[in-house]
């Protein structure tokens, strides 16, 4: 029987494979398998650490940073467990025969792919970017990296910009089977928290909403957030998860991940105010507890993706018949592919039933 983590990794390449389907107009039903798939997204104001929290999950660098707008397209970021000792590597759906192992070019393709759709203004475009990281250091997880939630038009950008990106973060968060990774800032008033208030908006009762609480660090001196991280403050079904992520002076003397992490755990073990609370704290605890939750979310809906999934092998079916078999043109090899990947998923979903 197969591992839940290798049937989170079949359903990462599905959904590759269905989203290759879609751009070349595919016309069979995979597009709703696709919208059935779990998937984590992270959503919060500017600057209050979403590309940060990515990347300690990840384990890497690899993300643009800095202040104001950086992130002006979706990044679809799907992490891929590999075997141990094996190398990391990055793939981007737009660039499929290229092995990226720099990941400073990783960060830099990211940037020049967001240029190429959106031009070198301020604008942000709806376009994901699709990539993937294979390391045996990840958990198997897809996450969605989207433009923070800003409160006003800065010089370049129309005024439409602020509900453009709420209706662009709103696109990705309504879906039912999107987990929400909230992001808000531990020095900024919890009551005044974005990402809070369009979690509440499209998911009331909290059942795929995670709060994450950064800058644990950059409180001022005297005060912590015991109140938000025992859920006082602002309840949430899951508990709050505190987070210290690297600060800038540290980005930019390039304080690596391994640290950055040993320094938080050390951060929460030694605090007077949160070593009580230090097993359900940190960027490692947070990869955990998505990857624990995002495997219930899957087995929960096994049916009805095993409906859908058979659907489709028939539909796919009929699709290859008509073109007759067997096929070589590029749109029936990608079928071809798509529907044997169907069949395999279908057989462990099967498995998981019987
Ligand atoms: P994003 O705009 O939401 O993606 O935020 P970033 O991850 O780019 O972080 C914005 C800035 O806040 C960067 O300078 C980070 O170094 C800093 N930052 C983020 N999280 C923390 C934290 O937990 N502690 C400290 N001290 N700085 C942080
Ligand atoms: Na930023
Ligand atoms: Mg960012």
């Amino acid at each position: 029987m197969a591992t839940m983590d290798s049937l989170i990794g079949l359903m990462n390449r599905i959904q590759r494979a269905c989203t290759v389907l879609g751009d070349f107009g595919g016309s069979s039903d995979l597009p709703t398998l696709w919208e059935s798939l779990p998937s984590i997204a992270v959503v919060g104001g500017q600057s209050s650490g979403k590309s940060s929290v990515l990347e300690s999950v990840v384990g890497r660098d690899f993300l643009p940073r800095g202040s104001g707008i950086v992130t002006r397209r979706p990044l679809v970021l799907q992490l891929q467990q590999t075997q141990e000792h094996e190398a990391d590597y990055a793939e981007f759906l737009h660039l499929p025969k290229r092995k990226f192992t720099d990941f400073n070019l990783v960060r830099k393709e990211i940037q020049d792919e967001t240029d190429r759709i959106t031009g070198k203004s301020k604008q942000i475009s709806p376009v994901p970017i699709q990539l993937s990281i294979y390391s045996p250091n990840v958990v198997n997880l897809t996450l969605i990296d989207l433009p923070g939630l800003t409160k006003v038009a800065v010089e370049g950008q129309p005024d439409s910009i602020v509900e453009d990106i709420e209706d662009m973060v709103r696109s990705y968060i309504e879906k039912p089977n999107c987990i929400i990774l909230a992001i808000s800032p531990a020095n900024q008033d919890i009551a005044t928290s974005d990402a809070i208030k369009i979690a509440r908006e499209v998911d009331p009762t909290g059942e795929r909403t995670f709060g994450v609480l950064t800058k644990l660090d950059l409180m001022d001196q005297g005060t912590n957030a015991l109140d938000v991280l025992e859920g006082r403050a602002y309840r949430l079904l899951h508990p709050w998860v505190g987070i210290v992520n690297r600060s800038q002076a540290e980005i930019n003397r390039n304080v690596d991940m391994i640290l950055a992490r040993e320094k938080e755990r050390e951060y929460f073990q030694y605090s007077p105010d949160y070593s009580h609370l230090a097993n359900r704290m940190g960027s490692e605890y947070l990869a955990k507890l998505l990857s624990q939750h995002l495997e219930s979310v899957i087995k929960a809906q096994i049916p009805s993706i095993t409906s859908t999934i058979s659907k489709s092998i028939e539909e796919l079916d009929k699709e290859l018949d008509s073109l007759g078999r067997p096929v070589a043109v590029d749109a029936g090899a990608k079928l071809y592919t798509i529907l044997e990947l169907c069949r395999l998923v279908y057989r462990i979903f099967k498995e998981h039933l019987d």
